[in-house]
């Protein structure tokens, strides 16, 4: 075949659900409109070539080796993994083109590994399932690239559709899609709080590490086993703090993703704002995840009448989420805008999204 192929995937914001994923527990993520396209042009010289439109840069990757951090890694870990598993790829162009904003806990790299994984599936006709597709461009981010991720970006750039979310559990990597068309008097407010999150600096893994410890201490095969109700005899046999409020995120977390599918099936728009705000307050309080500026645009957003808000992704920075009035949009902009200045913050960005689809392929560029 001769022919380029492409493959587009988005960016997810996170409803809630949030440090569940690799604890075996559940998640709730929506598709953004933003998509990352790769297309792929093959080579019969045998070389691989990648390059980023936003960047206007290109390498040529010599051989294909684990542990890059650049930008390229997550458009090579794909192709690195379809071989690893006896894909016979040769020689290609791969052309990356992503409009899913960098650092902002939105899943960026998820979106750009899953666009490439889409890319080679129609180059080389492999015909790939939803859960090997999943599964190659989670190991291009967890084995290539060495970010020691959970289940949940991957499957949800791949697997949402538009007016759902998506929920995932993430010990069978089962999904159910789960209605989600907002009412006309509300809007789901994302807050750029221009503070980079960053998954590779160590408070990721280190979060990772605790949990398995405490799940070990507990006897558990994970922390996904243990219920709200077991939750106070768990708690009562950890000697440490940091691991009584690291086990109580996680417990009460998972719990939280479920109410919040209940209350969208009985179209519960208040509790559901309600379930946001009490996660934020647990990723704040218990799991030690958020930054000023991320409590900030919450704060604001509830004192200008939203339903609920929380912070969304990995933590210390990146995006929040608001459930709000449409009518109080303008007056949030405003108020965020002023309490963000007045702490010396860099001006906030704000838009609003919808439950979009997640990605495609198609066997030749258009
Ligand atoms: C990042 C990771 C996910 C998940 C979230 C936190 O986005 O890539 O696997 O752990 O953080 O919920």
């Amino acid at each position: 075949m001769t022919e380029p192929a492409l493959g587009t995937s988005p960016g997810r914001v996170n409803l809630v659900g949030e440090h569940t994923d690799y604890n075996d527990g559940f998640v709730l993520p929506i598709a953004l409109g933003h998509v990352a396209r790769v297309e792929a042009t093959p080579r019969d010289d045998g070389r691989v070539l990648i390059s980023s439109a936003q960047l206007g840069e290109s390498v040529e990757l010599e051989e294909l080796s684990p542990g890059p951090r650049a930008w390229w890694g997550y458009v090579a870990g794909v192709l690195w993994a379809l071989r690893q598993r006896g894909h016979a790829l040769g020689g290609v162009d791969l052309a990356l083109d992503s409009a899913v904003p960098l650092g902002g806990g939105l899943s960026s790299s998820a979106a750009i590994e899953c666009a490439t994984a889409l890319a080679l599936d129609a180059l080389a006709g492999l015909g790939l399932s939803p859960a090997e597709l999943a599964e190659v461009a989670q190991a291009a981010e967890n084995d290539f690239m060495g970010v020691p991720t959970g289940p949940m970006d991957q499957r949800a750039s791949l697997w949402c559709t538009t007016d759902h979310a998506l929920l995932l559990d993430c010990r069978t990597l089962t999904p159910e899609q789960v209605p989600f068309a907002l009412p006309d008097d509300l809007v789901l407010a994302l807050v750029d709080t221009r503070s980079p999150h960053v998954l590779a600096d160590g408070h990721y893994a280190q979060r990772r590490r605790a949990c398995a410890s405490a799940a070990e201490a507990l006897g558990v095969r994970a922390l996904r086993d243990v219920t709200p109700a077991d939750l106070p005899a768990a708690l009562s046999r950890l000697t440490d703090d940091e691991q009584v409020r690291r086990v109580r995120h996680v417990v009460t977390e998972n719990a939280r993703v479920l109410d919040a599918v209940a209350a969208l099936e009985a179209g519960d728009w208040a509790s559901f704002g309600r379930i946001l705000t009490a996660s934020h307050a647990s990723m704040r309080d218990d799991y030690e995840i958020t930054v000023p500026t991320v409590d900030l645009a919450v704060e604001t957003a509830l004192a200008c009448g939203a339903l609920g808000a929380r912070m969304t992704g990995g933590g210390f920075g990146g995006t929040v989420i608001a459930l709000l009035p449409v009518g109080s949009l303008d007056s949030f902009a405003d108020a965020l805008g002023a309490a963000y200045a007045e702490r010396g913050f860099a001006a906030p960005g704000l838009s609003t999204t919808r439950a979009a689809a997640g990605g495609i392929e198609l066997s030749a560029a258009r």
